[in-house]
């Protein structure tokens, strides 16, 4: 059954692209993502679903507490890149980026940002290569009006692809 999958199926689910930001006592940490969702209104509450091996799933395992920076259509392959196709493992990847403190001590982006989450983590489902963790929100705020980056402008007109690390992540397609 799994080899007759049709994995171009995939590509027409929507989404949009964030960095999801977390701490470890002082170490700062954050990666692309495309999974954030709402998921209750009452109380406000987020999912995102990090993979086991990134410092980020490290970081949200240990504080319980991550960050969300909305990204506009503004934001460019250049920015992406150290959040998204490099570990914080290999170094700092908030030197030269403009970011503030939350209340729960993650950093949040502002450059290239629409809008900022933040939410502790009350739930973290076993999803076997990745986590999906559920936290309440504890502070939103607007930085600007923009168009959000999709997942379709990304692959469209960025000409960006998905990692091995992505939840989309297509073995057969070249990086
Ligand atoms: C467009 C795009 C979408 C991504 N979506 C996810 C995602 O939803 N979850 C995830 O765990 N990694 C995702 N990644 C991969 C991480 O951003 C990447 O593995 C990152 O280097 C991890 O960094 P860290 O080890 O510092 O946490 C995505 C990357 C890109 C470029």
């Amino acid at each position: 059954m799994g080899s007759e999958l049709d994995r171009r199926a995939f590509r027409d689910l929507s989404y949009g692209l964030y960095i999801v930001t977390s701490r470890e006592g002082n170490r700062l940490n954050g990666q692309i993502v495309n999974t954030v969702i709402q998921v209750t209104s009452d109380p406000p509450r987020v999912a995102v679903i990090i993979n086991k091996k990134n410092l980020t799933h490290e970081f949200i395992t240990q504080s319980g507490v991550f960050g969300v920076s909305v990204l506009d259509d503004t934001t460019t392959m250049t920015f992406i890149g150290p959040f998204g196709f490099r570990s914080g493992r290999d170094g700092d990847k908030f030197a030269g980026v403009p970011f503030k403190k939350g209340s729960t001590g993650v950093p949040l982006v502002t450059e290239h940002s629409l809008s900022l989450l933040e939410a502790k983590v009350i739930d973290c489902v076993d999803l076997g290569t990745h986590s999906l963790f559920v936290g309440d929100v504890v502070s939103s705020e607007v930085l600007k009006t923009g168009n959000p980056l999709t997942y379709h402008f990304y692959h469209e007109v960025l000409k960006g692809k998905s990692p091995p690390n992505a939840p989309t992540f297509m073995s057969h397609q070249p990086l």
